[in-house]
């Protein structure tokens, strides 16, 4: 099976964003580790501080977000971080040629399950303006990544990466420590017939999406003239996983319980990456009025919301907010 390194090498990655990513993956690889002990290492449920979000932070939150800036801002290839578990910025090295915003634990309310949970990351470009606690270098819309992923706790440790050259998937081999490749350009089919929403928050979307529902529940009896499965983890990295390896719809929409913040999910670190992984295995990836990968961030911890899977079906999707 081919190694990652090799893989990268095939898809020209600059070597100093090779370093980067495997850096970055020696983070994850520990993460993967405190994981696994669970109950053992005393690492489960909550701690008494909330995140910017006004989340309640998990042990493995903060565990997992401390790794991650440990090693990231020793490495030397890294300008500045921006976390989910971070009020601000955090400056690096002056000289680091990249910014990654990273969702260190995704899926938090999975940790005391022992269910499945993941780190999401994005890299783009350092301007060399910047100076390295300075957030507005942060602020590039979706397009400018130039690497993004995710590493799946799983049964499996599983990695989901593109670089701009496909999206491919990779499996940590415990007994050496390395990623091998083990699903190379993966193509998320056009069409499905599962999809992926928090129905229970139904009551507080937008008239479309209530409507777009309304028409997969009704299955074979409705206008979509088939028959809908549901899944949903209530981690997002589980719930693309899925999409990605056998397609579907996955979405979190704007909804109105917080109506000055469109929707849960947020851009820099989950939007964004995962729109990133849709486009280059084929599928699609949208704010229901705009491709997410165009979106022009205004802040680091900036809520978007998020339609993306399945090329198809996400456009029938689209076609319910274009009707409006
Ligand atoms: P996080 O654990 O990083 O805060 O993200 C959780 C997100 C996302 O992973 C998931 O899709 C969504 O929250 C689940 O939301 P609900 O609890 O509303 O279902
Ligand atoms: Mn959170
Ligand atoms: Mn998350
Ligand atoms: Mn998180």
């Amino acid at each position: 099976m081919k190694r990652l390194n090799t893989q990268l090498q095939e898809d020209d990655c600059p070597l100093e964003l090779i370093l980067l990513i495997r850096t970055l993956l020696a983070a994850c690889k520990e993460i993967s580790f405190r994981v696994s002990q669970g109950a053992l290492a005393g690492v489960l449920g909550s701690t008494l501080s909330d995140n910017v979000q006004g989340e309640r932070q998990k042990k493995l939150d903060v565990i997992s977000n401390q790794i991650l800036k440990d090693i990231l801002s020793e490495s030397g290839y890294v300008k500045a971080v921006s976390s989910e578990e971070e009020d601000k910025v955090i400056g690096c090295t002056n000289d680091g040629k990249y910014l990654i915003s990273f969702d260190p634990l995704d899926g938090s309310s999975n940790t005391d399950i022992n269910s499945l949970i993941g780190t999401i990351f994005s890299v783009m470009h350092a301007p060399q303006w910047m100076e390295p606690d300075d957030p507005s270098a942060f602020l590039q819309p979706g397009t400018q990544q130039v690497a993004a992923g995710y590493v799946l706790y799983g049964p499996s440790t599983m990695l989901a990466m593109t670089t701009g050259r496909g999206t491919h998937l990779y499996t940590l081999d415990k007994t050496h420590g390395g990623f091998l490749l083990t699903r190379e350009r993966v193509e998320v089919p056009r069409e499905t017939q599962e999809f992926a929403i928090n129905t229970s928050n139904q009551r507080h979307w937008e008239p479309c999406m209530q409507q777009y529902m309304a028409d997969l529940l009704a299955g074979d009896q409705g206008p979509r003239n088939k028959n809908y499965n549901m899944r949903w983890v209530a981690a997002m990295v589980g719930d693309i996983h899925r999409v990605l390896c056998r397609g579907g719809i996955f979405a979190y929409p704007w909804d109105n319980r917080e109506p000055e913040k469109p929707g849960k999910l947020r851009l820099m670190y989950e939007a964004n990456p995962m729109a990133f992984l849709m486009e280059q295995a084929g599928g699609a990836a949208s704010t229901g009025r705009m491709r997410i990968l165009e979106v022009m961030p205004d802040d680091i911890h900036q809520r978007v919301p998020v339609i993306l899977g399945s090329a198809d079906e996400v456009e029938a999707c689209l076609s319910y907010y274009a009707d409006q």
